[in-house]
């Protein structure tokens, strides 16, 4: 059962806070990784699954796509996408992805950030992605790295030297995980990179590329807390093919 948490006032004014709500994809420290898993999007039609206010659902738009289809269920995430464009080929939609219906071949991308782990039942979601999209079409995501999602949130434990660690809790057990994250109790699902990939094999899909995202000394340098994205990997990119 879909959360909407998005629509919850107090996390979506702490959510749109955020540096990579303010500044949209250039805040967003794994964007130049993303970017290079894409396909050119020149005259394609492009599904966004999980919008939110829409940066990357636009930016298809600006760099070539026919048109673009941005779908979430928060009406605040829509509200606020569909007030920051007036391109007649770029559409929002309220839809939960549990419940996703999709017309056949109707996409040639297929795209996604940090909205699958919301999603209880990925398997399901794959098999609707694949027959919405065209022989040969892209489907790329990312999504909370489930190595991230199972450490033991939000508290930190040590080591030795005094060293913050990451505890891996029960990584093996999968589905639900609540975190408090602007609000109590956000409820999220957590898979295995293996259960992951394997929903979009069994799907059909073949996958391209695999990213752990780590921030570069570059990025470490202009913006230090960064430096904690490399004990861990906080998201997990994939390019999967139809
Ligand atoms: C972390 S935000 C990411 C938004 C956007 N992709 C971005 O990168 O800026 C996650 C989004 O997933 C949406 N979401 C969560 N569960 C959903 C569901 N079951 N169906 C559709 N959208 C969902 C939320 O409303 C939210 O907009």
């Amino acid at each position: 059962m879909a959360q909407n948490i998005y629509d919850k006032p107090e996390f979506f004014a702490g959510y749109s806070a955020l540096p990579r709500q303010v500044h949209g994809l250039a805040g967003a420290p794994e964007w130049p990784a993303v970017r290079a898993m894409l396909p050119d999007l020149a005259g394609k039609r492009v599904l966004d699954l999980g919008c939110g206010f829409g940066w990357f659902t636009r930016w298809a738009r600006e760099n070539g796509a026919a048109r673009a289809l941005g779908i979430d269920l928060s009406q605040n995430m829509i509200a606020r996408a569909r007030a920051d464009t007036t391109d007649p080929m770029v559409s929002f939609e309220i839809a939960d992805l549990e419940k996703l219906v999709l017309p056949r071949a109707g996409f040639d991308v297929a795209y996604s950030a940090l909205t699958f782990h919301y999603i209880e039942d990925f398997g399901t979601l794959a098999a609707t992605v694949r027959q919405a999209l065209t022989p040969g079409a892209h489907f790329v995501f990312t999504i909370e790295h489930p190595i991230f999602m199972a450490a033991a949130h939000p508290h930190w434990l040590s080591d030795e030297d005094g060293r913050k660690t990451w505890p891996v809790n029960g990584y093996s057990r999968e589905g639900e995980r609540r975190t408090d994250w602007f609000a109590s109790g956000v409820l999220k699902y957590h898979r295995t990179v293996a259960t992951t990939l394997n929903s979009l094999i069994g799907a059909g899909f073949a996958i391209r590329q695999v990213e752990e995202f780590a921030p570069t000394a570059g990025q470490i340098a202009e913006n230090p807390d960064l430096a904690e994205e490399v004990e861990r990997p906080m998201m997990l990119l994939v390019s999967a093919q139809r």
